[in-house]
């Protein structure tokens, strides 16, 4: 049987740093509400000029070192993103210029905060039907972009960054299954409600903002990511303390503590990265998957559960052996 195993990580995160005090001067906050409600101490920003598709290029040449492959040697790019340098070509196609790649299928995934997950379940399927041998796969975003920076309830929450992972063909183990989902029916409670075929006066006024009924969203986030949880663990015949690892997507500390409460986890098995990146979308789970990997926390052989919910409503989980 083969599986594709990840055999590196990397990620990147714009040098500039909005701190809760930062954004006291900008909107009625205060750096208190924001630890408590979510987490977040402070959140990476790109300066003007930087791009989805830089932050992603450095992520994807730390995780092709860690690999310890060539670049050329790749076969297959997966890129998720919602803040797209361009409408086109896709940011998986300027990536692989980049890269000096040429001829292996690249394309991007939009699932907003779940996208790596399901970029990660697209290209596992690649390398399971041997189609492809030695996949990229990157989640990146510049969320600050297409924030409301007078908006409270969500400029407070979001940041920028990268995360990338290189999977190859491995036939002893690797990932254990993925599940991906979505209900489009919840639209309303987490959009940009507007972009090129309906709106696009609103975009080229520079109004695309990220709206948010936050409470309504952490409601069914949390449900929902009890749900994946169960669906995971039934589908590999494993129990909860067969996890060694929780790498979720990154929103909000309070919807982390909750999935870990429901895996019976300590803490201390739960990467959580919200405090110092904010939310980073799709970049958030290769983002902490890459920190506790470099820091030695994530150990070879050790058994991961990754898990998103995000704007689509889209959620899904990936289970692993690293
Ligand atoms: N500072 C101070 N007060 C604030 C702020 C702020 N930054 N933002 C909102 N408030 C106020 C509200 O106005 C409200 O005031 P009111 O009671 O007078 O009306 C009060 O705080 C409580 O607001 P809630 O929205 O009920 O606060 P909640 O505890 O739900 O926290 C949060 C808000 C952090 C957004 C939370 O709901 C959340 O994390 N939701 C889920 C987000 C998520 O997971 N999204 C999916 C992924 S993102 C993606 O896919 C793009």
């Amino acid at each position: 049987m083969t599986f594709a195993r990840i055999t590196g990580t990397g990620s990147y995160l714009p040098d500039n740093i909005v701190t809760n005090k930062d954004l006291e001067k900008m909107v009625d906050t205060t750096d208190q509400w924001i630890r408590e409600r979510t987490g977040i101490e402070q959140r990476h920003i790109a300066i003007e000029g930087q791009t989805t598709v830089d932050l992603a290029e450095q992520a994807a040449r730390n995780a092709i070192d860690a690999a310890g492959i060539n670049a050329e040697d790749i076969d297959l790019i997966v890129f998720a993103t919602s803040t797209p340098d361009k409408i086109f070509p896709s940011s998986a196609c300027i990536l692989q210029a980049r890269l000096g790649i040429h001829g292996c299928p690249a394309f991007d995934i939009q699932a907003v905060c779940s996208g790596f997950v399901y970029a990660l379940a697209t290209a596992e399927k690649f390398i399971k039907t041997g189609s492809s041998k030695k996949a990229l796969v990157i989640g990146a975003e510049v969320f600050s972009r297409i924030i409301n920076w007078e908006d409270r309830g969500t400029c407070v929450l979001f940041g920028d960054g990268a995360g990338a992972v290189i999977l190859e063909a491995d036939d002893e183990t690797g990932i254990l299954s993925t599940h991906i989902h979505a209900d489009g029916q919840y639209e309303e409670l987490l959009h940009v409600p507007c972009g090129i075929a309906d709106g696009y006066d609103q975009v080229k006024a520079g109004r695309a903002f990220v709206e948010m009924k936050g409470n309504e969203v952490f409601k069914v986030a949390v449900n929902t990511l009890g749900k994946i949880v169960d669906e995971t663990l039934e589908a590999n015949q494993m129990q909860k303390s067969d996890i060694d690892w929780l790498v979720p997507h990154q929103a909000n500390l309070r919807i982390i503590s909750a999935t870990a409460r429901k895996l019976n986890m300590s803490m201390d098995q739960v990467v959580v990265t919200v405090g110092q990146h904010g939310n980073t979308s799709a970049a958030s789970i290769p983002l902490a998957l890459d920190v506790a990997v470099r820091d030695g926390r994530i150990k070879r052989n050790e058994v991961i559960l990754l898990e998103a919910f995000g704007g689509g409503f889209t959620w899904g989980s990936a289970l692993l052996r690293y």
